[in-house]
């Protein structure tokens, strides 16, 4: 089925000018740039939108590193468009992610991991409406 999902491209990859380059994986593998923006997260949106998190460990490093610098935020549509995603990041700990994928490829560390992605079709609905609420989001 034709999915959207959420991208977030973290702030050590758009530190490393490294935004287009991942968007062409992006679009290499057939996904479509539905909606996008570069923004810079208060601690509170940040806060908001890895609320899933709040009790973990990592959950006040998370949030430091997502507002320490602007992040890009796409909205991508296509052919199970959510796993699609997924597969080209690679696993969240880029040390276990494997050859080829965004996070072996741009990925320092589990914090600064390069970039986040939906994990399921109802996620992927809130975190949409989250960054693009109304009618922001184009399927072409
Ligand atoms: P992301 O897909 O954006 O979702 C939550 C983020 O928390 C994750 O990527 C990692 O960058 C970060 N994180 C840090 N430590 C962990 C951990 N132990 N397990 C999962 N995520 C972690």
């Amino acid at each position: 089925a034709i999915e959207r999902t959420l991208s977030i491209i973290k702030p050590d990859a758009v530190a490393k000018n490294v935004i287009g380059q991942i968007v062409a994986r992006f679009e290499g593998a057939g996904l479509k740039i539905a909606a996008a923006k570069l923004v810079q997260l208060s601690r509170q949106e940040a806060e908001t939108f890895y609320g899933v998190h709040k009790e973990r460990g990592f959950f006040k490093d998370l949030v430091d590193f997502m507002v320490s610098g602007p992040v890009f935020v796409q909205v991508l549509e296509g052919e199970g468009a959510i796993a699609k995603n997924r597969d080209l990041m690679g696993a969240t700990d880029p040390k276990k992610a494997e050859k080829g994928t965004i996070r072996a490829d741009f990925a320092d560390s589990i914090d600064a991991n390069a970039v986040h992605g939906s994990d399921a079709a109802e996620t992927a609905a809130q975190e949409i409406a989250f960054f693009f609420p109304g009618l922001n989001v184009y399927s072409r």
